[in-house]
């Protein structure tokens, strides 16, 4: 009798061990992720004029990840500049804001594997003829602080990069003549275009191919594993292509 109590004892104990073995391999489901976004960027995230909820395609896209990859995820708005920065001293476990995955930024940061390209366009005032794509860029060009799109106007002799903490600033300042171009990422270039499609236009096609990664902070490797098997997941599943045209990124 006294064995199979200490039998059954044992049993418990082991079941117990097993249960908490299982919970903490998927501990990541109760850990809170800060995923850091900077909302002025449309159509990938923004605030919501009447709601001020942070919205767009990146926004559904780690939400959906999220849920497949089965993680708790809090999603903080972080201007650019300190959200690079912020990144490379691990302040945020995760950033997705259309980052480029660049090889100086893969110093202080890591990156998943790709989940979409983009390549810079030229946008000028309607009127304008002598700017005709990225060769004839001339005065000063309206970029967002730090970007690739600002790094790419610094490489053209002849152009000014004028750096905006965010890019809205820059297509007012376009549309009010104070700049002759902008440059940025060809989604949310064209949804300037087509919101103020008598002011201005695209001239030239998109001149760089960019793959942007989720950024993730140096040494959160299981975040990483994570956080490709979701971009996988929603790739196979349709739901990244379903997005981009909901989002109209495509
Ligand atoms: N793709 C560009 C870069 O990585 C611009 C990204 C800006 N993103 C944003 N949410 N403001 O430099």
């Amino acid at each position: 009798m006294k064995k199979l109590i200490s039998l059954a004892v044992l049993g418990l104990v082991l079941t117990s061990l097993l249960l908490t073995a299982c919970s903490s391999s998927s501990g990541t489901a109760s850990a809170k992720i800060t995923v850091a976004t900077d909302a002025t960027w449309r159509p990938f995230e923004y605030k919501d004029d009447k709601t001020q909820q942070i919205i767009g395609f990146e926004i559904d896209l780690i939400k959906a990840i999220a849920a497949k990859e089965n993680l708790n995820i809090e999603i903080k708005n972080v201007p650019w500049d300190p959200l690079l920065a912020g990144m490379a001293q691990g302040t945020y476990d995760c950033a997705i804001s259309s980052i480029t995955i660049t090889a100086d930024r893969k110093k202080e940061m890591d990156f998943t594997d790709s989940y979409w390209t983009a390549g810079q366009q030229v946008v000028v005032q309607k009127a304008n003829t002598s700017i005709t794509g990225n060769k004839t860029l001339s005065g000063n060009i309206g970029v967002q602080l730090g970007t690739t799109g600002d790094l790419e106007v610094q490489k053209v002799k002849g152009a000014v990069s004028k750096p905006y903490d965010t890019i809205d600033l820059a297509f007012l300042d376009l549309m009010n003549g104070q700049i002759s171009a902008v440059v940025c990422d060809n989604p949310v270039s064209m949804f300037y275009v087509n919101q103020y499609p008598d002011k201005l236009k695209a001239v030239g096609s998109a001149f760089t191919s960019e793959g942007y990664g989720i950024a993730v902070a140096k040494g959160k490797t299981d975040l990483l594993k994570n956080l490709n098997n979701g971009i996988k997941a929603c790739k196979d599943d349709g739901t990244m292509d379903k997005l981009a045209v909901q989002w109209k990124v495509k």
